[in-house]
């Protein structure tokens, strides 16, 4: 089988969130079982490296029709570590600062959608499968489905998240896109137009990240509006848990580490000693929490913000590393001011400090509010910093709450979208670590868990 993956974001090249994890991950590995050929299709930003730019070559240049108007659009391939991209490029879109976040992002996906669908019907590359990942590739796949450039193409859609769908006035069916008006309706949504929708109507098979998701987004309090829809194509709607790519997620050979470790505690711990030194924190055996995260309302903040300086009266160190919503960088920023002995706090990202925090703590924190799979506590997992979660989406399938009677669990969860609920599973947590039997039972648990593709991407070929 051919599949054409389109998606806004894919490492190494573009990077916003989990979801460029998942298309420069997944396409390897479904392409080294021979069963398929994933290809992947990006817009060119601005934003892409010399390095890579060195590697791209010239495919073909057309048209793309934008409603009544001709926008340019440059075909240009690469293929990197065995995998084909291809880039759609058109620098009125997509040469901009930020890869999103602009008042014309609905116009610049459609466009998008419109050049990818005129490129599989002059190109030679026919896919016999469209996979588009959330709202900025929906429209592809309900134009796919209704114009056939390839006749016969199948659809797929993936919701990495329901919260962004693509709203844009009705107006814009006739500005923006060049179909009949009889298709108008399978885009219409509450008064507005909603790409998102359109996919969900149209594809043939949908998936979200994971299985918890897939049944949440069913109900009012997670379907974002969408749950109708969700619930008429229950039948054709699946979730399947990402995996991440554990070759470069590994304790033992990743450059950022300073003291590689895979079953050692006192290995792991001399690089919490080395941090802390860096850091400026106090080198001590106190227990160290990280919260790695982009600063939004979906990752739990809220319940943190809300706790933490309780919490941290005790002997504990906690490093924190995102950026996002001013509200709370501020508020982290203000606590690492007011606590230097205990909390540590970087406002930006950075690949490589992250790593060194995961490999350095002895526990992670992520009380999402929705969830739809994560893969901060997956890469936790594989750094064995114990991950602290709510039970929601891919949290609730991937972390299994530790069962003291059993010694059974991988982490510390706990389910209501609560404050107290967090601090009693913080609380816990000191019990664990004060308590080497106990510790060692979890941490070695820990050691078999195994996130890799391998454990869910077979269940991408079958829907194939
Ligand atoms: C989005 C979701 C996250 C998921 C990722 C990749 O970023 O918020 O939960 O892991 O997409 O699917």
């Amino acid at each position: 089988k051919k599949v054409l993956f389109v998606a806004s974001e894919c490492t190494p090249f573009f990077k916003s969130g989990g979801l460029a994890d998942v298309i420069g991950s997944l396409p390897q590995y479904l392409n080294d079982t021979d069963d398929c050929e994933v290809r992947v299709i990006l817009p060119l930003y601005s934003q892409l490296k010399s390095e890579y730019r060195a590697l791209l070559s010239e495919v073909m240049i057309y048209h793309t029709e934008v409603g009544w108007r001709q926008q340019y659009t440059g075909i240009f391939e690469m293929i990197y570590e065995g995998t084909h991209y291809y880039f759609v490029d058109n620098e009125q879109y997509f040469k901009r600062d930020n890869l999103y976040g602009y008042e014309d992002d609905g116009e610049r996906f459609v466009y998008f959608s419109n050049a990818v669908i005129e490129f599989i019907y002059r190109g030679d590359y026919k896919p016999d499968v469209l996979h588009g990942h959330d709202w900025q590739a929906a429209a592809a796949v309900a134009i796919a489905k209704i114009k056939q450039p390839v006749p016969g193409i199948r659809t797929i859609f993936t919701i990495h998240n329901i919260l962004y769908q693509g709203w844009m006035e009705h107006a814009a069916f006739g500005q923006l896109f060049n179909l009949d008006m009889v298709h108008f309706s399978g885009f219409e949504w509450d008064g507005m137009l909603n790409l998102m929708k359109a996919a969900l109507f149209h594809a043939d098979k949908i998936t979200t990240v994971s299985p918890t998701y897939a049944e949440e987004i069913r109900t009012p309090y997670y379907g974002e509006g969408l749950e109708p829809m969700l619930n008429y194509r229950s039948g054709d709607l699946l979730g399947i848990i990402n995996g991440i790519d554990v070759n470069d997620y590994n304790s033992m050979k990743d450059d950022s580490i300073e003291v590689p470790f895979k079953t050692s505690i006192p290995k792991k711990r001399q690089n919490k000693k080395r941090l802390q030194k860096e850091l400026g924190l106090p080198v001590s055996d106190a227990p160290m929490f990280s919260i790695i995260t982009r600063m939004v309302e979906q990752k739990g903040l809220h319940l943190i913000t809300r706790i933490l300086e309780e919490f941290i009266q005790q002997d504990v160190q906690v490093v924190i590393l995102g950026n996002g919503l001013y509200e709370f960088e501020s508020y982290f920023s203000y606590l690492a001011a007011k606590y230097p002995g205990k909390v540590y706090t970087y406002i930006g990202f950075s690949e490589s400090f992250s790593r060194k925090i995961y490999a350095s703590s002895d526990f992670f924190i992520m009380p999402s509010l929705f969830e739809p799979c994560g893969l901060s506590q997956l890469i936790a997992l594989q750094y064995k910093a114990i991950p602290i979660v709510r039970e929601t989406g891919g949290l609730k399938d991937t972390v299994m709450p530790f069962n003291l009677y059993t010694g059974k669990g991988t982490g510390l969860t706990f389910a209501n979208y609560n404050a107290h609920e967090l601090l009693d599973r913080l609380n816990d947590s000191l019990v664990i670590f004060n308590d080497p039997t106990l510790y060692r039972t979890m941490f070695m648990n820990i050691t078999k868990v195994n996130h890799s593709w391998s454990q869910s991407a077979h269940q991408y070929l079958d829907i194939y």
